[in-house]
């Protein structure tokens, strides 16, 4: 029987890629700060799915909550590891405390390196594994004013960087959504932009995104509205995305 561990499970995508991998018989690991839901989800999957499912509350914005994931990662093998903790923060770049741009970068990035660093020297001593980094469609453009998209392009180019290295057995996706129906907006406290087809369901999410790591692909677009926007905007010139990109990614959000 397979594990796999999820960070960001508590709601959200994270808590669809929990579901889904259920369903599909595998144990969980699932990593958040909010205890409670977690072990809430944690007891419908196990008892619903006769899976193992445990909790590792973790803050993963603190060297300790990354260090005690980390430390799991690296001493108990899992077969999968999706790095899908995540958030957005509301205002622009020089509004917003440095201490809170820290902490984006920290689970937005310092997370998924640390939590990769830990799992990949048993996957490949293994060779077999996998790991889903989610990054964003985001992470194509600059967008304005934005520490996020500047994240979400570290996660995909990190990805692509590292997996072309790892050896047969061994993969790793990012995964690159637009807009879905979860908490990330309310949380952020910005607004959902009126782009209606835009809009998708985590459960189209997660679907797609294991049916493109089992096909092999590094980079995953789940729907054919956000390949195309990705698509041209690699076609045309960077001065007329830079323009563009207040469009996509909003305003007054980093
Ligand atoms: N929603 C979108 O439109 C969208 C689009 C593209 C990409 N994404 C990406 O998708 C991923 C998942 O986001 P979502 O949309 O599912 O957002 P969400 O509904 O707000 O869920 C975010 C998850 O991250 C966890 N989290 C937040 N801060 C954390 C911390 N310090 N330590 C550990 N866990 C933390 C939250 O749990 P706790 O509060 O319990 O810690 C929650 O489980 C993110 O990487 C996001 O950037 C989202």
């Amino acid at each position: 029987m397979s594990t796999a561990l999820v960070t960001g499970a508590s709601a959200g995508l994270g808590a669809e890629f929990a579901r889904r991998l259920a369903r599909e018989g595998s144990n969980l690991v699932l990593v958040a700060r909010d205890q409670p839901r977690l072990e809430a989800l944690a007891g419908e999957l196990a008892g619903r799915h006769h899976i193992v499912a445990t909790v590792l509350p973790a803050d993963l914005s603190t060297v300790d909550g990354r260090a005690a994931v980390a430390d799991r990662l690296a001493k108990d093998p899992v077969d999968l590891l999706v790095n899908n903790a995540g958030i957005g923060l509301a205002g622009e770049f020089w509004t917003v405390s440095a201490a809170e741009l820290q902490r984006q970068l920290d689970i937005n990035v310092t997370a998924v390196q640390q939590l990769t660093r830990a799992v990949l020297p048993g996957m490949i001593e293994r060779g077999h594994g996998d790991i889903i980094n989610v990054s964003s469609v985001a992470g194509f453009f600059p967008g304005r004013g934005s520490s996020y998209s500047a994240s979400k392009n570290w996660v995909t180019v990190f990805t692509e960087s590292i997996a072309a290295a790892l050896p047969p057995g061994v993969r790793m996706m990012a995964l690159c959504p637009g807009f879905i129906h979860t908490e990330f907006h309310q949380r952020a406290g910005i607004g959902k932009p009126a782009l209606p087809g835009l809009w998708l369901a985590p459960e189209r999410v997660v679907a797609d995104a294991l049916a493109d790591l089992r096909r092999g692909r590094v980079i995953s677009i789940p729907s054919p509205q956000y390949k195309a926007i990705v698509m041209l905007g690699g076609l045309v010139p960077r001065a007329l995305v830079r323009r563009g990109s207040g469009l996509f990614s909003g305003r007054d959000r980093t």
